[in-house]
């Protein structure tokens, strides 16, 4: 009988091996996803934001594949995943970034400049009140919303888009009907699922992952509103550091 447990990263040299075979045998990342994101492991701040190029691969195909075109991207630091985005919803389609730092910002759109790539606008603000915003605006529906800022407001920016998605109501959505939500690093090194000691990402927290106060409990419940909303089916993938998924089904 096959167990719901992965098999496939019994310890770490497997998991690395696995990974790397996998990434050998996905159809490769175009060069300026490749190119920006050696250079954001170079020269940013943070290269430990960035999606790995792997789960890019991932993120590209998946929308790709469902043909998606519209994208609203919360959290985009210097624009790796982004651009993954305005790669696969192609030249006729659209992505709109949020990020509170100017600062990030700045580099992405650069990198965007430098690129060629004109079919992502970016918006500079705290992601709770750009999404009011979007919405009061009377934004076109987006397909697929990809939400990776500050793990505590995984609940709130989930709110939000219900919120501003029903319906039975007059203004417009913000994510179509069937729409898809994407979530990052929703399992966290595992420590979402099992924070004791037997996970060895317990002690490492603080130091390597960098962990904000609330982060915990907001991807836990942040999980649990996504199961337990009867307008959403949803599917938490085991993989990367775990990846919320979730469609609008009203
Ligand atoms: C994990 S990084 C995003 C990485 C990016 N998606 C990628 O994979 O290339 C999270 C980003 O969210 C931004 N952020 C954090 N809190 C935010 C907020 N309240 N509103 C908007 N952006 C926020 C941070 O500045 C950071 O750049």
């Amino acid at each position: 009988m096959k167990e719901i447990y992965t098999q496939l990263y019994p310890n770490e040299q497997v998991a690395r091996a696995v990974g790397d075979y996998a990434f050998t045998h996905s159809t490769p990342l175009p060069k300026h996803l490749v190119e920006h994101h050696a250079w954001g492991v170079r020269n940013s701040v943070r290269p430990d934001y960035m999606i790995s190029p792997l789960q890019a691969g991932f993120q590209l195909w998946f929308a790709k594949a469902m043909g998606v075109k519209r994208i609203l991207e919360i959290g985009t630091y210097i624009g790796f995943s982004t651009m993954g985005w305005a790669e696969a919803v192609g030249p006729q389609g659209y992505v709109t970034g949020l990020e509170v730092s100017a600062e990030y910002a700045k580099v992405a759109q650069e990198s965007f400049a430098k690129y060629g790539i004109t079919n992502v606008e970016l918006i500079i603000g705290d992601a709770q009140t750009s999404i009011k915003n979007l919405a009061i605006a009377g934004t076109e529906p987006y397909d697929l919303i990809f939400i990776d800022a500050d793990k505590k407001s995984y609940p709130a920016y989930l709110s939000l888009i219900l919120k501003y998605s029903q319906s039975n109501s007059n203004s417009p959505r913000l994510l179509r009907p069937g729409g898809i939500i994407v979530a990052d690093n929703t399992l966290r090194r595992g420590l979402v699922a099992d924070s004791s000691l037997a996970n060895p990402w317990h002690e490492k927290q603080n130091q390597e992952i960098n962990w904000r106060p609330g982060d915990m409990e907001g991807l836990d419940t942040f999980n649990k509103n996504l199961v337990n909303n009867s307008r959403l089916a949803t599917f938490l993938m085991p993989m990367f550091d775990g990846i919320g998924m979730a469609r609008l089904v009203d």
